[in-house]
């Protein structure tokens, strides 16, 4: 079984990362893999990781968790997670899992949704499932939403690119981020229609409308402004993983380089990056954003009633609560456990989306009858992407829909709407 902190954990430590990469040079499956190796990564033919026990003949844990050779070959996110972690540059991989101080958060998020348990019901017809959900008049077969996260390319050479084919291919709403390592224009092609738009607001005004407009004019109809992250995080996993990266970072972050300094999003606008951090924004700003533009306007970052309650009088079109996935405030608080109080303050009155942590069928199950209309999911599809680029994507979210139905059907509930709060308890 996963240990309940895998996300935060370092579960194969780099000798294994160089033993896998040995036993995959002999392997034929290297040239399905090598798209997704780092440079030199292939070395000379060994045995697999670890042989079969010598006492019993069965294969150790170790073989049995072994990474897997294909997108299709992952029975869970955790596998891809497992591919991703060898196939990927350490400091790039390390961005994904980063929390912040001891992780709390990012434990908690996963943690507190193993506490809760799921009230089964039985002799229920669910020979059809409706797992459809309607966000501001859109219909999405699923409501499995791809969150927000930034320089995809650092991840896989295909970065939103990949990402964005996968969304289409299966009808995933998704969402770009500000810092994406791909224009909007460019993803919104590729995924077959305009994205949502995640904004960071900058503290330079000119710049936050300048970028606002970009994505008005690219047909995006919603804007989810981003509020948890005023300030930077105190990110140790990230910073212990680029200790190990033997590459220099300037080689590609730098001006002109393959991962050049200035975001595609704010090139043009006369950003600088002290621009980036917003410590002075206040509820004020969700008059100002109003203002710039007519599209719908999303909070994302929203842990307590209060602020549910003041964003609804802000007349935001819609909350999603999240802590970053752990990623900015060390508060240890998960979102499964701020989603009633926001769910019964908003009351249905806007949508509401959920993400950080969410790795299971089960756990999407759990969020939906705690009051969410969709969740929404990070390093999952991410690992995908690090793994097998867009065939990786595809198979995380696949995945995650296979698990859902499944959930439902074992759970007597065979549409979203069946899913209320008596579908779970506390342990
Ligand atoms: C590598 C990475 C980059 C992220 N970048 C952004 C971002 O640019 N904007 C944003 O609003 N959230 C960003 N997030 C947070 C996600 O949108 C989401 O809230 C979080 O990943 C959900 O938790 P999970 O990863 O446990 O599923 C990022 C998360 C990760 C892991």
């Amino acid at each position: 079984m996963q240990p309940a902190n895998s996300v935060t954990a370092n579960p194969h430590p780099p000798p294994s990362r160089r033993d896998f990469l040995q036993w995959l040079a002999a392997s034929p499956l290297v040239g399905a893999l090598s798209g997704c190796l780092p440079p030199g990564a292939a070395v000379a033919p060994s045995a697999p990781p670890s042989g079969p026990s010598a006492t019993t003949g069965n294969p150790s844990r170790s073989v049995l968790h072994a990474p897997v050779a294909s997108a299709a070959d992952a029975l869970d996110v955790f596998d891809l997670e497992r591919v991703a972690e060898i196939a990927m540059p350490p400091a790039h991989f390390g961005y994904i899992q980063t929390g912040v101080d001891g992780e709390e958060t990012q434990r908690n998020n996963r943690t507190a949704l193993e506490r809760l348990h799921i009230r089964a019901r039985r002799l229920v017809d669910v020979s059809r499932l409706d797992t459809r959900v309607t966000l501001f008049g859109r219909e999405w077969p699923t409501p499995i939403v791809i969150a927000p996260c930034g320089s995809q390319r650092g991840f896989h050479p295909e970065g939103e690119i990949a990402t964005a084919r996968a969304a289409q291919a299966a009808g995933h709403l998704q969402v770009l981020s500000t810092v994406s390592s791909t224009g909007v224009e460019e993803v919104n092609e590729a995924r077959g229609e305009p994205v949502w738009y995640q904004l960071y607001a900058t503290s330079n005004r000119e710049v936050t409308r300048a970028v606002v407009d970009r994505v008005r004019a690219a047909g995006c109809p919603v804007i989810v402004l981003t509020v948890d992250l005023p300030a930077g995080g105190n990110r140790l996993t990230l910073a212990r993983w680029s200790r190990i990266d033997e590459r220099s970072c300037t080689s590609c972050h730098r001006p002109g380089g393959r991962a050049p300094t200035v975001k595609p999003m704010f090139q043009g606008t006369g950003y600088r990056p002290a621009d980036f951090r917003t410590p002075a924004m206040t509820w004020d700003f969700i008059g100002e954003l109003r203002a710039m533009t007519d599209q719908r306007l999303v909070v994302k970052g929203l842990v307590t009633r209060e602020d549910a309650e003041l964003a609804l009088e802000h007349g935001v079109d819609g909350i999603w609560v999240s802590n970053h996935g752990g990623r900015a405030e060390g508060s240890g608080r998960a979102t499964i456990e701020a989603l009633p109080e926001i769910a019964a303050a908003v009351g249905g009155r806007v949508p509401l989306i959920v993400d950080g942590g969410f790795r299971r069928g089960t756990d999407i199950f759990k969020a939906i009858a705690r009051g969410a209309d969709a969740v929404a999911v990070g390093r999952p599809y991410l690992w995908g992407l690090g793994a097998f680029g867009q065939a990786g994507v595809e198979r995380a979210l696949e995945i995650l829909r296979d698990e859902l139905a499944m959930t439902m059907r074992l759970a007597g509930t065979p549409s979203l709407s069946a899913i209320g709060p008596a579908a779970v308890g506390v342990n």
